[in-house]
């Protein structure tokens, strides 16, 4: 059986992309701090699910979590552990936003970096970082570190793609860019959106679709590929005005 490993399976986006493959006929191995929503999550599940609690801030964290299932053959790698922070630059806290930087884009580096590793020896496999339409845009005020970490990742994704292209291979690498998206995001955020998500589910089904047709850069909600387009063709300066008044909605 495939084994598919995803990070932030406790809630949200990586709960449902977790679904979504054990209905594929996945086995899962399921990561993220909150063992019992992981263990609630595995005994809902129809193949085999294996809970491995990591807190992925960490760099060692990380490198425990390869160790403990590199012998797995992990055939696709579902990066997608983030959370977000809001609030104007200066105040923000510099701790919280450290381990910002290190949960979204330390760990999708260090696992992305591993697992790849192992899939070009095999040539075979996916990875699939969550990145965030945040990513496509020239800068988030009031979510400036967030948006500065999901820019990383679809970079990061970006020129690994071009890479793996350019040699033939087989293995797919894939950034997931949505808008909103209903889940424990804004709790944990400390905001509310101004505008509706779409829902986990049909992102983690748009995902995967994307992911296994080899698209680099997955939008999954129409609306939101409009917005990217039109904020490809606006004036940058226009871009971040806008988006500094949809995040200060999300303070009201
Ligand atoms: N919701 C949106 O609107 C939206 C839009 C674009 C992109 N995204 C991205 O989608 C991804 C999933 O977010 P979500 O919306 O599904 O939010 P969520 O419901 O809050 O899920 C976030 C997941 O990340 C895990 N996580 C956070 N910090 C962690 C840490 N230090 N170590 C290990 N796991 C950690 C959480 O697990 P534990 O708390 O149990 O550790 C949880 O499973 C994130 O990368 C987010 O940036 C979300």
């Amino acid at each position: 059986m495939r084994t598919a490993l995803i990070t932030g399976a406790s809630s949200g986006i990586g709960a449902e992309i977790a679904k979504r493959l054990d209905s594929l006929g996945f086995s899962v191995i399921l990561t993220a701090r909150r063992a019992d929503r992981l263990q609630a999550l595995a005994a809902e599940l129809t193949n085999e699910a294996e809970v491995i609690t990591a807190d992925l801030s960490q760099h060692s964290e990380c490198l425990r979590l390869y160790d403990e299932v590199k012998d797995r053959k992990v055939s696709v790698l579902i990066n997608n552990a983030g959370f977000g922070m809001i609030g104007d630059f200066e105040k923000t806290d510099l701790d919280r936003e450290l381990s910002l930087i290190d949960v979204n884009c330390g760990a999708v580096h260090i696992l992305t970096k591993l697992f790849l590793n192992d899939m070009i020896a095999r040539d075979r496999g996916y990875i699939l970082n969550v990145g965030s339409s945040a990513g496509l845009m020239p800068g988030g005020p009031l979510m400036a570190a967030y948006y500065a970490s999901k820019a990383y990742v679809v970079s990061l994704t970006q020129g690994i793609a071009e890479e793996l292209r350019a040699r033939g291979s087989r293995v797919g690498i894939s950034v997931l860019c949505p808008g909103p998206v209903e889940t424990e995001f804004n709790d944990v955020a400390e905001c509310s959106f101004s505008v509706k998500g779409i829902s986990a589910q049909f992102c983690a089904e748009e995902a995967l679709k994307g992911l296994f047709a080899r698209e680099t850069v997955i939008i999954p909600d129409r609306g939101m590929k409009l917005a990217v387009a039109g904020a490809k063709l606006a004036p940058k300066k226009v871009v971040l005005r806008i988006a500094r008044t949809v995040q200060s909605k999300k303070l009201d």
